[in-house]
């Protein structure tokens, strides 16, 4: 088995120790004084930001939780705004800008990071940082991130998850793998050499775009992500030119969804059809949204990975990015 593969088996058992060991740091930053929550990333650190901001809405949550991909702050961000850095490495320069912004305007600050030089830049400030140990390409170190990341949207939004709920919801997600990974293979061969679009909705759109995001970084695919209701408003115009009948979608549903959505999501994929497009629905298994997530996040994963192994591409291959960073220096 590769690298990356053996970090999606071992997902479940990894977050479950981040979800263990993100308790006091979820305690700290949860009592920041802070009526707003931005969560500040990029590319697979992002991904934690997105899931807790979906989650904290399907909560009925009253805390505004946002994610920030940028460089600074909007202006509208006032001193009730609690700032959540996450950054696997501690070296991405948005997120860092987007600190430095935050710190200027003497805003409650907390730090998630594998990064030494961030750690310590929090430690120095007094500002609560939770430290990730865990060995990956920051993409696939989301079990470490998303926890403590989770712990404080809910302990701040006042919908704390309980251990139990977590361990049971790890539990059946975990127990789902090889089905999961048969699914994963299916799809691979299924959805043949195409330029994938994949839509979900509500707190699985977060995963819809992490699944476009694996495409592209593991597989070196093309690849887009797509959110309804949205969606039944454009894109399903758009699919005749230039690339009608060429296309691959994956529509990720769940029984979760606003009834009406469920209803979009059994009408849609049949009008897409054009063509010889290729278009496949997956009802993603599980009784509850952190279920449907951790499931749908290990099967999108797996799928990455299986493409890349059609291409014979390697999954940890990042080089453009690397380029572009070293030229942005
Ligand atoms: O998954 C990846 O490798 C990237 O998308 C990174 O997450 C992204 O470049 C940001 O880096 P970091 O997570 O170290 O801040």
């Amino acid at each position: 088995m590769s690298t990356l593969m053996g970090h999606v088996y071992e997902f479940c058992d990894q977050f479950s120790r981040a979800w263990e060991c993100s308790r006091e740091f979820g305690s700290a930053a949860g009592e920041l004084p802070a009526g707003k929550l931005l969560l500040c990333g990029m590319g697979g650190s992002a991904c934690a930001g997105d899931i807790a901001a979906s989650l904290s809405v399907l909560m009925n949550s009253t805390l505004p939780v946002t994610t920030l991909r940028g460089y600074s702050l909007p202006a509208s961000t006032g001193p009730e705004t609690l700032v959540v850095a996450v950054s696997y490495s501690g070296g991405t320069e948005e997120t860092l800008s987007a600190l430095e912004d935050a710190e200027r305007r003497h805003l409650p600050i907390a730090v998630v990071t594998g990064g030494a030089a961030l750690q310590d830049w929090a430690g120095e400030r007094g500002h609560p940082c939770y430290p990730i140990a865990y060995e990956a390409p920051p993409r696939h170190a989301l079990a470490w991130m998303l926890p403590p990341v989770l712990r404080v949207a809910s302990r701040l939004g006042g919908w704390e998850l309980d251990d139990r709920a977590m361990a049971t919801a790890l539990r059946r997600a975990q127990g789902r793998l090889a089905e999961l990974h048969a699914q994963a293979v299916r799809l691979a061969d299924f959805l043949d050499d195409r330029p994938v679009v994949v839509v979900s909705a509500e707190h699985l759109a977060p995963v819809a775009r992490r699944w476009k995001n694996q495409l592209n970084e593991n597989a070196k695919h093309v690849a887009f992500a797509d959110e309804l209701p949205e969606g039944n408003h454009n894109s399903i115009m758009g699919i005749e030119y230039p690339l009608s009948g060429r296309l691959s979608m994956v529509f990720l549903c769940s029984s979760l969804f606003h009834p009406r959505v469920q209803k979009r999501m059994q009408i849609a994929p049949s009008l897409m059809e054009v063509g010889t497009n290729l278009v496949t629905v997956i009802e993603v298994p599980g009784d509850d949204p952190l279920e449907q997530i951790l499931c749908s996040i290990m099967l999108g994963d797996l799928f990455s990975l299986e493409v890349a192994r059609k291409h014979g591409t390697d999954p940890t291959n990042i080089d453009r990015i690397e380029r572009l960073k070293l030229l942005l220096a």
